[in-house]
């Protein structure tokens, strides 16, 4: 199983991405304790979704948002809720935390 990173480096409402296998860019984020992954692809465009440097959330931090045209997505689901692809959802990348406190690749 591969390891990705530890769950110190995603603070709550937060965001951090990695590049794991075959040049696959994911991120992370942490809602109410609990970690959800991923890929970084817009379902609108195919486009990695943050301008800046793990900027994935919106001003709120509240939903996933993706830079180019504004779509927000549920943190929880990965579902569209507003914007050009609204009914898409992004690509979940399935991830297990560890009691090393390690998050690993599922
Ligand atoms: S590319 Fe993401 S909303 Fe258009």
């Amino acid at each position: 199983m591969t390891k990705i990173c530890m769950t110190e480096d995603i603070p709550e409402r937060e965001a951090r991405s990695f590049e794991v296998e075959d040049n696959t860019t994911i991120f992370i984020t942490q809602r109410d304790g609990v970690f959800y992954a991923y890929q970084n692809l817009c379902p609108h465009l195919q486009t990695e979704l943050e301008f800046l440097e793990n900027q994935f959330l919106d001003q709120d931090q509240e939903y996933i948002e993706c830079s180019t045209h504004g779509a927000l997505f549920n943190v929880e689901t990965g579902e569209c809720i507003a914007g050009p692809c609204m009914g898409d959802s992004l690509n979940k990348v399935n991830i297990k935390v560890h009691s090393d406190g390690g998050i690993y690749l599922d």
